[in-house]
């Protein structure tokens, strides 16, 4: 570690902070919902291709920058790019941006879930109608108070997380929350497959249909990919320069990509067999967790309890993810700007305080307000889960596979480590350089309808 620069503490704090990125609502809200809405198995497969060809690979090259620089996602390109390409910073600045788009939806969604953790206790979901459900869901999002003082909950928290830093802050907390996440999952999965009829979930989540892959789907299954991995935009990156010398990245981020696959297929697992063991809609979309799984739960036995310890799960798996998300802000603005952490922190918070504003309300009172026809909050998820980080994706391969090329250490596993250390190294490069540039390419303008 650079001196006086905070950062991952242990090799399992690093590994449980980059986790508790990937692993976030993208598991719990996006997974389930996309897989319903594309199709069920055929969309799996493309995101399993997706992930493994291109976002391992982007994952890799992100934390191999970042440990390389030391520094932020907008400094570090300055650092490491030759003297005369000034532009590979833009990456980093297309990343500030794409974390506020992000957060601003993406902290509205969360702060949905802490008020459903009190709705389930109160009992004010408890119904077996979706219609039901429905309705008390659309009263919230439509009083744009009562979504946005949830959402600003969300942001004081995590804000407060952030301030403390890297290693109190970040690495103290999802250290003890992951852990905590995988035990809730385990136990809703039991009480999903010992319903009976649960057969017809697992069917529908394994058993593919190819028909249903259009090339809208592919862009989709790679924006998840990129969503899930946090990568295209220096999440990775910021995490990576706080990784200790000796960290083994490529294993770091193959146990991540593992464990953020299982947690989205255990969540598959524990939403598909009970939508269907009680006849509900698999397709309902972003709704799905909102308006469907109440109706779920509340249909089995102790499902209010078990209701409760989804929506707490949710909101555990948003916190690693928010922090990530913040941290690409606060280290540009703290170490770039010079900003002390805590006023980074709060700057970074009251950004996405403003931005979050237009994403709630498009929920109610500006719904038809619309650009290219998405209202604001899905302009801001479209604009960064199926834009800006492709795009980053590609320009961070071309700087990896092109322009600085591997990392010392790693450059030395690829001619002088193990057998497997140099298959795994020269695989990782080669599709660094040639496959996953192409591939990103390619879905993204299929998917912009541009062939
Ligand atoms: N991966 C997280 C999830 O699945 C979301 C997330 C965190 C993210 N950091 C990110 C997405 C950076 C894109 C970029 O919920």
């Amino acid at each position: 570690m650079s001196q006086g620069r905070d950062g991952f503490t242990t090799a399992f704090g690093a590994l449980m902070a980059t986790l508790g990125s990937a692993v976030g609502l993208g598991n719990i809200w996006k997974f389930p919902s996309l897989t319903g809405t594309n199709g069920g198995a055929g969309f799996l497969l493309v995101y399993l291709a997706a992930t493994i060809l291109v976002g391992l690979p982007v994952m890799i090259s992100e934390i191999m920058l970042g440990r390389t620089a030391r520094a932020d996602a907008i400094t570090s390109f300055e650092k490491l790019a030759p003297r005369n390409q000034w532009w590979w910073k833009v990456i980093g600045w297309m990343g500030f941006a794409a974390a506020l788009l992000i957060m601003a939806f993406y902290s509205e969604v969360a702060g949905w879930v802490y008020a459903y953790i009190f709705k389930s206790l109160t009992g004010e979901i408890a119904t077996t109608d979706p219609k039901a459900a429905e309705a008390v869901f659309g009263q919230m999002v439509s009083n744009p108070w009562s979504s946005l003082i949830w959402q600003w909950i969300v942001l004081g928290l995590t804000g407060f997380i952030i301030a403390f830093g890297v290693s109190k802050g970040i690495e103290a907390v999802t250290r003890r929350l992951m852990p905590l996440l995988f035990i809730l999952l385990l136990v809703l999965c039991v009480r999903s497959l010992t319903l009976s009829g649960a057969g017809d979930g697992l069917a529908f989540l394994f058993s593919p249909d190819f028909a249903k892959i259009t090339p809208a789907v592919m862009l989709t299954a790679l924006g998840l990919a990129f969503f899930k991995l946090s990568l295209g935009m220096g999440t990775m990156l910021t995490y990576g320069s706080y990784f200790r010398e000796n960290q083994n990245i490529a294993g770091t981020a193959t146990r991540v990509m593992l464990a953020d696959l299982s947690v989205s297929l255990l969540a598959g697992i524990a939403i598909f067999p009970a939508v269907f063991a009680f006849g509900f809609e698999p397709a309902a979309g972003p709704s799905l967790v909102f308006m469907t799984i109440p109706a779920v739960f509340t249909s089995m036995p102790g499902g209010i309890v078990f209701m409760t310890l989804f929506f707490i799960l949710t909101a555990i798996a948003s916190v690693g993810a928010i922090l990530s998300l913040l941290e690409v802000v606060v280290a540009i603005l703290s170490e770039r700007f010079g900003l002390p952490r805590k006023t980074a922190a709060i700057s970074t918070i009251a950004m996405i305080a403003v931005l979050g504003v237009p994403a709630a309300l498009s929920q109610g009172t500006m719904a038809d307000f619309k650009l290219f026809g998405l209202n604001m909050f899905d302009l801001f998820d479209f604009l960064s889960s199926n834009i800006l980080l492709p795009v980053g994706g590609i320009l961070i391969c071309l700087f990896v596979g092109w322009v600085y090329g591997l990392a010392a250490p790693e450059k030395r596993l690829a001619e002088a480590g193990t057998p497997v250390q140099r298959v795994v190294i020269r695989s990782v490069f080669f599709l660094v350089r040639f496959v996953a540039p192409v591939a990103i390419a390619i879905v993204l303008l299929n998917g912009l309808g541009a062939f």
